[in-house]
């Protein structure tokens, strides 16, 4: 008797995993959440809603964040693997870090979700869920040309260029998308990056660090502006290192008088400190992309996954991350300035309320 019960339990056990369901019917299904840092605003909130939705469904949630140290994160996971979760959703810290712990997580059948970052070199990944990341820099690149009025200024307009952390693989989707936009008035002299520096590797921050960033502006600002001429635009992309290049011009006298006007500074995530910065005349423009709409495509490729339903995919060729193509999809980012950041942001999406705008 004790070995026919053995037997059906371990034959049950066996279809479970083959069907890539190891919680116990009726049980609750248990998730692990992994975000990369808490430093900024973006990543509370997605950890929030990613909670937040998941619990609505039942669902029971660890949640942790790395503090942007890569063996925190591993060992977070390892974690998370440890106490039996049966999914694990990762925004990783950098995405060619975790091929290892991940292989961990195969062993275990618990499949992975990619949040926002792919992970690269790891079969272990089933979806990811992220923004048209090639579309969040063409509409940087796109915003600098329209506000220059590129097609019908001679210019000659001085520009520098930021990109982000060099491990996260949006970073070159981003840059590539705006330098596609910039790169054609580079090559006629009608932009002119003084800093000398263009490519990814030069323009690169680590940890999208928004004081480094500012460090970097600082010692462009040394020792290619001493001469008196202005910088008229920077593109970056992301809010934090946007709120870092602009200390660092505002230390010079940038935006005190009309000869030494603000230069237009992009951004991405709409985070609340760039909003109220925009709305003050201060950085220019960012990139909206609504975390809750990502946490629910997320949770749905979750869902997906444990029950062995099929969640939308919307790309099945662009994240190739060295071991597989990720069935993704992308949700849409929006481009918000001043003119249409209270519309977007508070009125049409309730992303934010009037109070935290005003606060
Ligand atoms: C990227 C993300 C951006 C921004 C950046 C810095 O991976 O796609 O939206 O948040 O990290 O956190």
């Amino acid at each position: 008797m004790k070995k026919f019960l053995a037997l059906l339990l371990s034959s049950g056990l066996l279809v479970s995993m083959a069907s890539g369901c190891k919680a116990a019917k009726g049980d609750q299904y248990f998730v692990g959440v992994a975000m990369p840092t808490k430093s900024s605003a973006r990543w509370i909130d997605d950890g929030n809603n990613m909670k937040k939705q998941l619990e609505e469904k039942g669902y029971k949630v660890d949640l942790q964040y790395g503090e942007d140290v890569i063996e925190n994160q591993v060992a977070q996971i390892e974690n998370m693997i440890t106490k039996g979760v049966d999914c694990l959703v990762i925004a990783s810290i950098d995405g060619e870090s975790l091929t290892d712990v991940l292989q961990k997580a195969k062993d275990a059948n618990i499949p992975v979700i990619a949040y926002d970052r792919l992970i690269r070199n790891s079969d272990a990944v089933s979806y990811y869920a992220t923004f048209d990341n090639y579309l969040v820099g063409k509409l940087q690149g796109s915003y600098i040309v329209e506000k220059l009025d590129l097609a019908n200024q001679a210019g000659p307009f001085n520009i520098e260029l930021f990109a982000g952390s060099p491990d996260d693989n949006n970073s070159k989707f981003f840059f590539n998308g705006a330098m596609d936009q910039l790169k054609p008035y580079i090559d006629s002299g009608k932009l002119v990056v003084k800093s000398g520096q263009t490519s990814f590797e030069q323009v690169a921050t680590l940890r999208w660090d928004g004081a480094t960033a500012q460090t970097r502006m600082d010692n462009i600002i040394t020792s290619s502006y001493a001469d008196g001429s202005r910088v008229d635009a920077i593109l970056s992309p992301y809010d934090g290192i946007s709120i870092g290049v602009l200390a660092s011009v505002k230390n010079v006298g940038y935006g005190k008088s009309a000869d030494l006007p603000l230069p237009i500074i992009t951004g991405q995530d709409a985070e609340l400190a760039s909003v109220k910065s925009i709305l003050a005349g201060e950085q220019t423009q960012t990139v909206f992309k609504d975390t809750r709409v990502l946490a629910a495509k997320a949770v749905e490729m979750v869902d997906a996954v444990l029950k062995g339903t099929e969640p939308t995919i919307n790309d099945t060729k662009t994240y190739d991350n060295g071991v597989k193509v990720v069935p993704a999809y992308l949700c849409e980012p929006v481009s918000i300035d001043k003119e249409n950041a209270i519309k977007v942001l508070v009125e049409e999406s309730g992303y934010y309320t009037k109070d935290q705008i005003n606060g």
